[in-house]
């Protein structure tokens, strides 16, 4: 379910020539509305028919020289899990441990899960919980950051982020360090009039909307 006004989108988009006028009227809101998504710069990350840049690109498996974990070389602090991942996909919008309570990521609603991955059983009992990855814990210089989500249907599936620390859209859109890359683009969404409008783009994606350049 969507709120009245994307709700309002859908109908009129459906009813196709009979209500011509009001069909304008509302594609061009929805343009409007995927033009600030795509000013503010979110499509550098969420683009394309999934809105994700996360599309396998290469045949399983993949190359060795692709494939990093942060427990070789050494971490330098913390327990981290051995799981591989391929660096190229991760994007840091500074989230590791946002909203956990304590961590020093607060921005406001601190209910984010703990950065700790699932505990390996050791003789049928599970053992230490090991650090999740998400961060470089090694200092080779990838690590950081998580693979970009696509955003279809996104109204329907919270809680947000990889832990869970954003139950809304509204949350998510409110983090100032996503809407900036973790600080690498200016924020033009700074007013909550320009957010809202962003959140009602992002309640309107699905398989039919024509993803912005
Ligand atoms: C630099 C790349 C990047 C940019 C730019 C970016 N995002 Fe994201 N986005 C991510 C990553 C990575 C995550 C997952 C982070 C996590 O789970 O901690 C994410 C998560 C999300 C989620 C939650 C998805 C889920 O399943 O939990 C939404 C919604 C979202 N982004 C919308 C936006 C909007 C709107 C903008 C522009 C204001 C934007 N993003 C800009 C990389 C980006």
């Amino acid at each position: 379910m969507g709120t009245q006004q994307s709700l309002d989108l859908d109908a009129a988009l459906r009813f196709d020539g009979k209500v011509a006028i009001i069909t304008g009227a509302a594609m061009r809101i929805g343009r409007e509305l995927a033009q600030l998504f795509a000013q503010q710069g979110c499509t550098g990350c969420h683009v394309g028919g999934k809105f994700t840049i996360s599309t396998k690109d290469f045949t399983s498996p993949p190359s060795a020289a692709e494939l990093f974990t942060e427990t070789s070389p050494a971490a330098k602090f913390g327990a981290p899990v051995g799981l591989q991942y391929m660096a190229r996909f991760l994007r840091n919008i500074g989230s590791f441990n946002l909203g956990v309570p304590g961590k020093g990521n607060d921005f406001g609603k601190e209910i984010g899960a703990d950065e700790k991955a699932t505990a390996a059983l050791v003789a049928g009992k599970a053992g230490a919980q090991p650090d999740a990855l998400g961060i470089d814990y090694n200092g080779d210089g990838v690590g950081a950051g998580y693979n970009v989500p696509s955003l279809l249907g996104i109204l329907a599936v919270p809680p947000y982020y990889h832990n869970g620390a954003c139950e809304s859209l509204d949350c998510v859109v409110s983090n100032p360090k996503h809407r900036t890359a973790n600080g690498t683009l200016p924020d033009k969404l700074t007013t909550p009039q320009q957010r809202a409008l962003v959140v009602q783009y992002l309640k309107s994606i699905d398989s039919r909307t024509t993803p912005p350049k």
